[in-house]
């Protein structure tokens, strides 16, 4: 638990700002309340009788950050947000207990003994619905129309693009929990041989999540299997291989963390190619963070991505040319084939900075946004040795202009990535990865 950041106050006045954000995005959609509907319990598959955890509705954890399903949050402008919680005693599950007593104060909580009981609270006019559950929407009265409003989505979606202070500080928060797991499977690899399941297992622990808290299935690639950019199928063997590639974050009430690390061990001359590229990817990760600004389109930022990928493919011999022809042949595109990065809040790929398709070279970036202040947003280039994106380039008109000995030399590797998460101040950034005080300002 955060000791000194004063959750409260913070909370009390993200809640103020949230109402008034709603309140003008109803009124502009021609709505008089919403109800948001925080889920149901995920069924393992529909010829299953077992449920998984809920992962609530993002709109109903952007203010509360409560994972028990079928609740209703009644918003209407100029009234205190009311919480109809079900009450339901089950002897096969119960939810975990909220560990947050800061959010209480805020909502008017009333209980209710079956979710169809909502319906006889919601307000009077016209009523919009959020959520997931379709048929929960239609027992509550609430038709198609009002499902979902793909023009009150738009507006509370960009709600999310500029984070409340209290928003930042779970964000630090969940990256400062995530800290701990990454320095023990830096730690690990360094002095022993455990298998990817077993380092996986030891960043759980170290960070005291189970599986189901964690953002997202925690990435955690030795050698050639860092080169599946979301390897999740964990070897149970040791390999003794000479990388680790460690993507995994936490969540503080809801908000998420992404890190990325990439490390390194062994002797021999590909080892050290492998590690003077982890280097030269660690520094222009950092010279990308410095490179932010206000105004900044973040899609420039991606493509300095690449020219400075480009000049350290150079500066290893791997690219036997200068770095104007390589550029113009496009030829980092087949080692850094992702995005520069993404906005991050409640979902890992957060909504509100994709509203706009990126250019043709870039097709998976998921941030085409301005850059501005209280966007939070990660930073993680990579460089990636994919025999698959490898074979047209190796077999292509260009083929001699890349150092093959090199290359394969590194597919071993796997490859690299090093991400950190932003937060865009007024003047600058703050890297809430690298700078994890808890009394930094927001
Ligand atoms: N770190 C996982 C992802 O961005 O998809």
């Amino acid at each position: 638990m955060p000791h000194t950041t004063d959750f409260k106050s913070l909370f009390r006045n993200h809640i103020a700002q949230l109402s008034s954000g709603y309140a003008a995005a109803l009124h502009a959609t021609g709505w008089d309340a919403v109800v948001i509907h925080s889920g149901t319990l995920p069924k393992r598959s529909q010829f299953d009788d077992q449920y998984g955890s809920l992962r609530a509705v993002p709109h109903f954890q952007q203010w509360l950050p409560l994972a028990e399903p079928d609740c209703a949050l009644v918003i209407v402008p100029g009234r205190q947000p009311v919480l109809h919680r079900l009450e339901a005693f089950s002897f096969w599950e119960a939810p975990a207990p909220l560990d947050a007593p800061h959010v209480w104060p805020q909502f008017d909580v009333h209980g209710v003994h079956r979710a169809e009981d909502v319906r006889a609270f919601l307000p009077a006019g016209r009523v919009a619905w959020i959520g997931e559950d379709r048929v929960r929407a239609a027992s509550w009265g609430l038709e198609d129309a009002a499902q979902n409003p793909p023009a009150l989505l738009r507006h509370l979606d960009a709600l999310r693009v500029h984070k409340s202070a209290y928003e930042i500080a779970c964000l630090a928060e969940a990256n400062r929990r995530a800290m701990p797991g990454h320095n023990a499977l830096r730690d690990a690899f360094a002095n022993g041989d455990a298998s990817e399941l077993e380092l996986h297992l030891a960043y759980l622990k170290a960070t005291q999540q189970d599986d189901p808290e964690t953002p997202y299935k925690n990435i955690v690639a030795i050698g050639p299997n860092a080169a599946t950019l979301h390897h999740i199928a964990y070897g149970r063997s040791p390999t003794g291989a000479g990388s680790l590639l460690v993507d995994a974050g936490a969540t503080c009430w809801g908000y998420a963390s992404d890190i990325t690390r990439t490390w390194t061990r062994g002797a021999g001359d590909a080892a050290g190619l492998f590690a003077a590229l982890v280097d030269g990817v660690d520094r222009l990760q950092q010279q990308l963070c410095a490179d932010v600004r206000v105004g900044l389109p973040y899609e420039e930022l991606h493509e300095q991505a690449h020219r400075y990928i480009t000049a350290v493919l150079r500066e290893l011999g791997i690219f036997r040319c200068s770095a104007d022809e390589a550029l113009a042949h496009k030829f980092s595109r087949t080692f850094l084939p992702h995005g520069l990065g993404h906005s991050l809040g409640l979902q890992v790929h957060d909504v509100g900075c994709a509203l706009v398709p990126p250019k043709a070279d870039n097709p998976w970036l998921r941030n085409t946004s301005v850059i501005a202040p209280r966007q939070v947003f990660t930073i993680e280039p990579g460089v990636y040795f994919i025999n698959a994106l490898l074979a047209p380039l190796r077999q292509g008109p260009h083929a001699a202009l890349i150092d093959w000995q090199r290359v394969d030399a590194l597919v071993p590797f796997g490859g690299v990535r090093i991400e950190d998460d932003l937060v865009v101040r007024d003047q600058g950034v703050r890297n809430l990865t690298r700078d994890l005080q808890e009394t930094a300002e927001p």
